[in-house]
């Protein structure tokens, strides 16, 4: 063979391994088994259009992201009132008076005459059953609208994006990744950035069984409601029945609900890597069941908020062994809050599930760096 001809042979074959566009590895923990839009032929939408349909048919569908998809401005603005809770400084998100929610939640928080927001980013992209939503290298990006699982949606994969610029500004301009009344979701490899309200909401019915791995949530804006350029609204996860596993995220610059739980949600915390907090992470309220192993904390100014009326495991304990067959991990800290916490009698509810590996924490800051968010596969 001439070294042409073997040199072009290896770039096809070195092609299609690396750059195949299907889903990469597999969901680990409680969303094991999901399969997405499974062997489907992969589809490439080009337009806005193509792209909302492809995600909201009734067909199992592969659909490949191979550029920014960009809804800004599609739906046009809205000019509208709003007020300050948090502050009036230069720094401060603003609330949208969403179903005149200033009036009903912050009578007293200074009014905003007139704001001006894009109307694609509060309400984003409905996914339906079946569906795996996968980017090209670093190519596939969603900018000005988020997605939703809801309404009964059922196996669907998520890999590999980034959603970012949903009316940073503003709080109610928009949640990049939202779960309700779902099951058997996983949402791999994903950024997300510069985000109204959360970039994870989950609740208030049943989410069911949900992976959440190998995520990057970028917390860094000019806006925030805590005005000091560390985004509060993290991660949400208040559904009635839902298993929750975190594993492998980066979770990096957030002021709060980094995340907070409640209303019956397991949530199974396994090396995550969480830095530089101004704020807390963990809210667990009633109805919070925590797991957290093997984590690394990182200049993280409070771990857990006080009270805390939820459950939370957090030191290696015997229970362990036997719920889930394996000792737990222990947490890392550097430069952070106190995190212990030794309730082990909601343990039993991972009795039967997939539960996710632990790794120690000592390598996990570096390994989740190096492959969480978009763009590594
Ligand atoms: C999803 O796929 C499963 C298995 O093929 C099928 O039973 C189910 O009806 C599909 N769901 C929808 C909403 O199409």
């Amino acid at each position: 063979m001439r070294s042409s001809t073997l040199f072009t042979a290896l770039v096809a074959c070195t092609s299609s391994v690396f750059a195949a566009d299907k889903v990469y590895g597999a969901a680990e923990g409680f969303a094991k088994g999901v399969t997405g839009g499974g062997s489907a032929a992969p589809v490439y939408p080009t337009t806005n259009a193509e792209l909302v349909s492809y995600l909201g048919d009734s067909s199992a569908r592969v659909i490949v992201l191979t550029k920014t998809f960009d809804f800004t401005g599609t739906e046009g603005k809205t000019t509208s009132a709003g007020c300050s809770p948090w502050g009036t400084a230069a720094g401060c998100q603003i609330a949208i008076n969403k179903d005149n929610w200033c009036k009903n939640y912050e009578p007293n928080a200074p009014t905003v005459s007139s704001i001006t927001y894009d109307n694609a980013g509060v309400l984003g992209i409905t996914v339906k059953s079946n569906k795996s939503l996968i980017g090209q290298g670093a190519k596939g990006v969603i900018k000005g609208k988020g997605i939703r699982m809801v309404s009964g949606a059922k196996n669907i994969i998520i890999q590999n994006i980034m959603i970012t610029e949903l009316n940073p500004r503003y709080v109610w301009g928009g949640d990049a990744i939202t779960v309700n009344n779902a099951d058997l979701i996983w949402i791999d490899r994903v950024t997300t950035s510069l985000i109204g309200r959360q970039h994870y909401v989950l609740g208030t019915d049943a989410s069911n069984r949900i992976t959440l791995s190998n995520n990057y949530i970028n917390g860094v804006s000019s806006w925030s409601a805590t005005c000091d350029g560390y985004h509060y609204w993290a991660i949400y996860l208040t559904g009635s029945n839902d298993l929750v596993t975190m594993k492998g995220n980066y979770i990096y610059h957030t002021s709060g609900r980094g995340p907070k739980v409640s209303g019956n949600t397991l949530l199974h915390a396994v090396n995550n890597y969480w830095y530089d907090s101004t704020g807390h992470l963990f809210e667990a309220t009633t109805g919070a069941y925590i797991l957290a192993e093997g984590n690394v904390f990182q200049n993280i100014k409070t771990v857990v908020e006080t009270p805390v009326t939820g459950q939370i495991l957090s030191v290696p304990n015997a229970v362990c062994n036997t719920y889930l067959g394996r000792a737990c991990q222990n947490n890392g800290f550097g430069s952070s809050g106190t995190f212990s916490y030794a309730n082990t009698g909601f343990m039993s509810k991972f009795s039967g599930k997939n539960i996710a590996s632990a790794a120690a924490y000592t390598g996990v800051a570096a390994s989740v760096k190096a492959t969480a968010g978009y763009g590594h596969i």
